[in-house]
């Protein structure tokens, strides 16, 4: 049998994906930077950097869709004689020698070798600091003295990417730059209503520079073959508007057997109004100097680094698993981990299929990214929770996406997506569920951002619930409004006019009789988390949380309030027996007309599987066998070599009355494809049903190391994370990847694998132990910071799916199956 190309290794002990071809199928990327300084960075070490906002205040420019694709970035020349080649192959593409790409937690190191030369350079974004580092180590491994010519390249972005890549009326006379010693500072808008600007500098004395990228590249040349680079000669070009770049030149000469280090430093700085210029028309820069004399040694960057790393060994440290199967621990302990923290941060903003001018932050990925998170650094979860309510209107309908920078809610998307309120109750309760905190519920948060309508978050939660209850349709069903989780089933836009959005054109919603299955499980979900929620709060009213501030809270009366969801869930359930089930599968959704989707009586798109993966989640008609009917429909109809299709049959026709979904090629996205994000739910359902196999093998099909040989060239994206949609059976393509990194994919594998195979879940009081697992499973342990409290648990399944017999803490049996939450270390022993 032929070989199988391969382009990368995982390597477990550091962590690392190893890429060691640079003509990998696609970019593959690395995220660098934890809070507010943030990079994408490609393995030919192509991307872009940018503070907070990748649309507000982009700070390297990129260009997305180019030819050759990923083409831009950082990038080190090294010309030597006649040769010139960068570390990372790209862009001049002259064949190395050696090429190794190394993606870690947060850090990226690319190295070359050519003709007796080692280029390495480590590329991370120090905790706390507001910067790139990229730290080049040139070593000469030939007998004979090397004289190098090196230049370092970086495009200016003029700020706001999006203005930056169409209104070059204005941008080719805007640009400006100041040069100081090694340093390049980009300041364009500085002038008037920016009080920031960018530099770009090295640590070490320069020999020239340029700043104008047309001097620079040549007006006929490439950045694979730089005029000033062919020419080994700087011009010390100053950029007056056009496009300012930066790049340093340096001799370097190397003895046989030397090596140097030089760090580079991206940095971005802002100033107060009164002290932004330190001379007329000249920058002031003391904060540039301070950061700068902050990084301006290995030493002292080499330090940085090891703090980076202590960081993620103490976040990957919360929770791990050892159960001998490499390709399951190296997921749960280091890459899925790894990703819910690049979701949590980015939304679906910026990847390399997200151009980060589209999307902010969206309500409901954000709560649902918040779950894979939370247990990593409950306080920015909790800051999270507040910023996302607050986007939220006083009828309880939300804004679908707010932006970073501002926090504000995006009018271009509005609001009336139906789903979106119950998502603030999934990701408050599992925030609480955490740390315990209740005192989240007590915080007083604005209405759409404005002062003064400050409620408490509970306030927030409770209109949530409402909101479904007040907008049921003729079945009793929550009305879809623009959409459900599934965008593109638009069942109130009715668009024939190619130039409207199918998010935000006319929403007809007057006499709609749309209704939705998907959201009918997730409110019976939620609305049971929202019970059990109040019900606790009762119960601790008289002890541990006597004192919630508001008055609101403080009279408020939770049992009834838990009586009065409980009916409206109760209903829910009933609507949803009478008129969600098709026989053998749950409906999805009636049309506006009121006829049925997802049904056998459909032509096409008989069964989808968002609702049954919510309504088999709410356990609703398990005692009909509607569940278990449900899921061996989805074995049955859906599921495919690379995981559980969306719907199927495929939609071959665009159909009016159900928008953008039927507007897809069969196989592909919300049409067909094996939308990752939703199979996880099936799995939850398989689980809750104590169908430890069959979960089991739903996700090992979507789990990235094991099917990483189909990475290689098959999926063609990141063989380390998931991506969210694979091409589906009906696809042109089946098994094709795409959009990778950005997904609630990562959350919701977390999610699962965390909590329902591995069975570790956080609760109220302590820790709820319920596994459900393949028979083959072996033993395996877990340790788990909790709170303040260290767990080792180990699982002796015993060849059982489901069901556990004895629990022993510290060597005591306990009763029942929640570990009582005490602080300090703890061995817990489970026996199934
Ligand atoms: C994308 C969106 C998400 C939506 C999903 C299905 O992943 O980010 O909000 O639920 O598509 O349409
Ligand atoms: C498109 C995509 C969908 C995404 C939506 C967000 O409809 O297909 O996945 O959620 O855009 O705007």
């Amino acid at each position: 049998m032929e070989q199988q190309k391969r382009y990368g290794h995982f390597d477990d002990n550091n962590r690392e994906y190893v890429i060691t071809d640079p003509q990998t199928p696609w970019p593959w990327i690395n995220y660098l930077g934890n809070e507010d300084f943030f990079s994408l960075i490609s393995n030919t070490a192509g991307g872009y950097s940018f503070y907070k906002d990748a649309k507000f205040r982009r700070i390297t420019r990129y260009r997305y869709n180019n030819v050759p694709m990923d083409n831009g970035g950082r990038y080190f020349y090294i010309k030597d004689g006649d040769t010139v080649w960068n570390p990372g192959w790209k862009p001049c593409k002259t064949p190395l020698d050696f090429y190794e790409c190394r993606h870690g937690m947060s850090y990226t190191r690319v190295t070359g070798r050519k003709n007796g030369v080692e280029a390495s350079v480590l590329f991370f974004v120090p905790l706390k600091k507001w910067a790139e580092v990229q730290k080049l180590t040139l070593k000469n491994e030939s007998n004979e003295v090397k004289n190098l010519k090196l230049f370092s390249f970086e495009e200016w972005c003029l700020w706001n990417a999006a203005t930056d890549m169409e209104n070059f009326q204005r941008n080719f006379s805007t640009g400006e730059v100041e040069i100081e010693g090694s340093t390049i500072y980009h300041k364009t808008e500085y002038r008037e209503r920016r009080n920031h600007y960018a530099f770009y500098h090295v640590n070490t004395e320069i020999q020239g520079f340029d700043t104008d990228r047309e001097t620079f590249v040549g007006l006929y040349n490439e950045f694979a073959d730089p005029q000033v680079v062919m020419e080994g000669r700087p011009r010390n070009s100053h950029a007056h508007g056009w496009s300012p770049i930066a790049s340093h030149y340096i001799e370097v000469t190397l003895k046989p057997g030397e090596s140097k280090d030089f760090v580079f430093l991206l940095g971005y700085i802002e100033n107060e109004q009164d002290k932004k210029f330190s001379a007329p028309q000249v920058i002031n820069k003391d904060k540039a100097h301070a950061l700068i004399a902050e990084l301006d040694t290995t030493a002292k960057v080499d330090k940085a680094f090891a703090e980076l790393c202590e960081y993620w060994d103490a976040l990957l440290n919360i929770y791990k698993v050892r159960t001998g199967n490499d390709k399951l621990d190296r997921m749960v302990n280091i890459w899925n981990q790894y990703q819910c923290m690049v979701t949590f941060n980015f939304s679906r903003s910026a990847s390399f299929f997200e151009s980060g001018v589209g999307r902010g932050m969206g309500f409901r990925d954000s709560n649902q990214d918040l779950v894979g998170f939370v247990h990593q650094i409950p306080p920015r979860a909790r800051q999270r929770i507040i910023d996302i309510a607050s986007t939220q209107f006083p009828d309880g309908g939300c804004y679908h996406q707010y932006q970073p920078l501002t926090k504000r809610g995006n009018n271009d998307i509005g609001g009336g997506f139906n789903d979106d309120p119950c998502w603030l109750i999934f990701g408050t309760v599992a925030y609480i569920k955490e740390t315990g905190d209740f005192s989240i519920l007590d915080e007083m948060v604005p209405f759409d951002n404005q002062p003064g309508s400050e409620v408490t978050l509970f306030e927030h939660l409770k209109i949530s619930m409402d909101h479904v209850i007040k907008n049921l349709g003729p079945h009793m069903l929550p009305l879809i409004g623009r959409a459900d989780w599934n965008d593109c089933l638009n069942l109130n836009c009715f668009s024939w006019d190619p130039n409207e959005s199918f998010q935000t054109t006319e929403n007809v919603s007057e006499g709609t009789k749309a209704e939705s299955l998907m959201i009918a499980g997730l409110f019976v979900v939620t609305g049971k988390d929202y019970v059990a929620l109040c019900n606790k709060i009762e119960e601790l009213k008289n002890g541990k949380i006597e004192n919630f501030n508001s008055s609101t809270l403080k009279s408020f009366n939770f049992s009834a309030e838990a009586e009065r969801m409980q009916k409206a869930v109760d209903a829910m359930i009933e609507a949803v027996k009478k008129h969600g089930w098709d026989g053998e599968w749950y409906l999805r959704a009636y049309d506006f007309y009121g006829n049925k989707i997802g049904s056998n009586e459909c032509e096409e798109a008989k069964i989808f599987i968002e609702s049954q993966g919510w309504c088999t989640m709410a356990e609703i008609g398990a005692e009909d066998g509607m569940v278990a009917k449900s899921l061996d429909s989805c074995k049955k109809y859906l599921e495919c070599e690379h995981g559980m299709v969306l719907n199927n049959p495929a939609f071959t026709k665009y159909i009016y009355e159900y928008g953008e979904i039927s507007s897809y090629p069969e196989g592909y996205k919300e049409n067909a494809g094996i939308f990752c994000h939703n199979n996880p739910w099936v799995i939850i359902g398989e689980c809750i049903a104590g169908r430890g196999n069959d979960a089991w093998s739903h996700y090992a099909k979507i789990l990235p190391s094991y099917v990483e040989e189909k990475y290689q060239t098959l999926h063609k994206v990141e063989p380390y994370v998931n991506c969210q949609m694979v091409a589906g059976k009906d696809a042109f393509k089946p098994g094709e990847g795409k959009n990778s990194w950005l997904t609630g994919t990562a959350a919701w594998m977390w999610y699962t694998v965390s909590e329902f195979i591995l069975g570790i879940k956080p609760d109220y009081d302590g820790i709820r132990i319920d596994p459900c697992l393949p028979e083959t499973a072996g033993d395996y342990t877990v340790n788990r910071k909790f709170r303040d409290a260290e767990y080792e648990i180990t699982i002796h399944p015993n060849g059982q799916q489901k069901g556990v017999k004895s629990v022993t803490l510290d060597g005591q049996k306990i009763d029942g199956t929640v570990i009582p939450y005490s602080a300090g270390k703890h061995t817990v022993e489970v026996v199934m």
